[in-house]
């Protein structure tokens, strides 16, 4: 496998940063993560887009002209022969000698591009199966509004998942209400019918697939709610799922050890899954 660092193609196990990378030693750096569909990247101008915003909160230069990146991008995804999968983008504000304020202005950020095959016949398996999740206070900064990669909470997070036998953690804030998964956005659909995530105001990312989620929910005629949900709600809620751009949308069917409507995947949420990529660009 190849992946791009700092203006080169390297192979993957020889690719590396240097030791005094401000993401290494800070976290200091943003990512994204893009869909590929047939080779081509699902919904780049938005990934782009909040990869900008993310540099700007966190006053990182940008590393390369827009099509520059998009070339490396794509390049990155043909020289590893990806039909279906993701690609990761990771920009730092660069190397210096370690020390917490920003270096100065002409140490250039650092970018790394990879890229990897996903499984779509073991992804559709397990959409149609559907996944447990389990709830976790949420511990995470403010800014969780910035794609960082100071990941330390999602990282505990999932693993507390997985050792209690689940896919996947939501966190619950200190009102009580559903924030977001550690790598996804949260969502249940309502006795009634009506399909519910929480605000992009605050306390989550405003997931790339969560909007173009609204856009195909308006397009088949479903009510959309935007207003924070409890865990109480989502216990006895028809469906959950969750989102993001590696799983599209996959079904929940099972939250703290309480089966979601009937224990199997929602029709709403098998159809949006089916119907995304008509709209995603
Ligand atoms: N995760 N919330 C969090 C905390 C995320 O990390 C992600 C994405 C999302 C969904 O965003 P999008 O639909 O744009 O992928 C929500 C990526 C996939 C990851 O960390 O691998």
């Amino acid at each position: 496998r190849i992946a791009y660092v700092n203006g080169q193609y390297v192979n993957l196990r020889d690719a590396a940063v240097n030791v005094e990378d401000r993401g290494y030693q800070f976290a200091d750096g943003i990512y994204e993560v893009c869909e590929i569909i047939g080779g081509k990247m699902v919904d780049f101008p938005r990934h782009i887009a909040r990869m900008q915003r993310s540099l700007r909160e966190l006053r990182i230069a940008e590393a390369m002209p827009l099509t520059s990146l998009k070339v490396v991008m794509q390049e990155v995804i043909r020289r590893n022969r990806i039909n279906y999968g993701i690609v990761y983008l990771q920009i730092s504000r660069g190397v210096a000698h370690r020390d917490h304020g920003f270096p100065s202005p002409d140490v250039k950020p650092s970018v790394v591009v990879t890229a990897k095959s996903l499984n779509f016949a073991k992804n559709q398996a397990t959409a149609a199966k559907g996944v447990k999740v389990i709830t976790t206070a949420e511990n995470r900064w403010p800014r969780v509004d910035i794609k960082t990669v100071g990941l330390l909470p999602n990282v505990l997070a999932r693993q507390e998942a997985r050792d209690k036998g689940a896919y996947e953690a939501w966190y619950v804030d200190a009102d009580g209400f559903v924030t977001e998964g550690a790598s996804c956005n949260a969502w249940i659909v309502t006795k009634d019918g009506k399909v519910v995530t929480r605000t992009a105001v605050s306390g989550i990312l405003a997931g790339i697939t969560r909007a173009v989620l609204i856009e195909v929910l308006a397009s088949m005629q479903l009510k959309l709610e935007e207003r924070n949900f409890t865990p109480a709600e989502a216990y006895d809620a028809a469906e959950a799922f969750v989102s993001s751009a590696s799983q599209i949308v996959m079904p929940v069917i099972n939250i703290d050890g309480k089966p979601i409507g009937d224990g199997k995947p929602g029709g709403i949420a098998t159809r949006l899954r089916q119907e995304f990529h008509k709209f995603a660009a």
